[in-house]
């Protein structure tokens, strides 16, 4: 029998904690997805956002932590950090074991692969594990919703209703009124 959970701030050494990482510019329902599912099989999952390079981001890392928090705000399990530098070492400090990534279609499997194996030479100790989201999810990109957003498609359930409200937020705050 399992014991009532403690509170989540007394994680205890033996829980199970994972990783997964992301640009999360903005996040989707399929991360929603994949996250649940990892919440159901992890004592924690941390959404790391990550600091990325790229030039032009959507949105700001704290805007994008800020929605996915928002998003999880009732899911103990789940916790909004961010991260920069080797993720290998972002798991080490944060004692995870495990390494979760989506997969939608066979194209993603080339880039996870090398991935994951070179996380794995760089941390043996810690484990990729690959989950599928729903059916209904797997055509959905981040890069695809800012692409049909910006195009003036609907993107209503494709994302939480708190990125559709700042999607709508960024559009006029870039298109000023006159
Ligand atoms: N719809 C989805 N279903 C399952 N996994 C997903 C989905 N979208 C993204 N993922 C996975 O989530 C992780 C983080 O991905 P990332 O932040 O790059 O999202 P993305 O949607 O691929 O964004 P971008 O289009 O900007 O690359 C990756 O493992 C990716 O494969
Ligand atoms: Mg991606």
């Amino acid at each position: 029998m399992r014991q009532p959970r403690p509170s989540r701030a007394a994680s205890r050494a033996a829980d199970r904690v994972a990783i997964y990482p992301g640009s999360f510019d903005p996040i989707t329902n399929g991360h929603v997805d994949i996250i649940m599912r990892g919440a159901a099989i992890f004592d924690r999952i941390i959404v790391a956002v990550l600091h990325n390079l790229e030039k032009a981001p959507l949105f700001s890392v704290e805007e994008r932590v800020q929605m996915a928090r928002e998003v999880f705000a009732g899911e103990p399990k789940v916790a909004v950090e961010t991260f920069d530098g080797l993720l290998v070492e972002f798991a080490r400090q944060r004692g995870a074991q495990v390494i979760v990534r989506g997969l939608r279609a066979v194209s993603d499997f080339e880039y996870e692969f090398q991935m994951a194996l070179m996380n794995r030479r760089l941390a043996p100790e810690i484990e990729t594990v690959f989950m599928m989201p729903a059916e209904s999810y797997t055509y959905i990109s981040s890069r695809l919703i800012r692409e049909v957003f910006a195009l003036g498609g609907p993107i209503a359930g494709l994302v939480p209703e708190v990125v559709e409200a700042r999607l709508r937020g960024t559009r006029t705050r870039r298109r000023p009124k006159r």
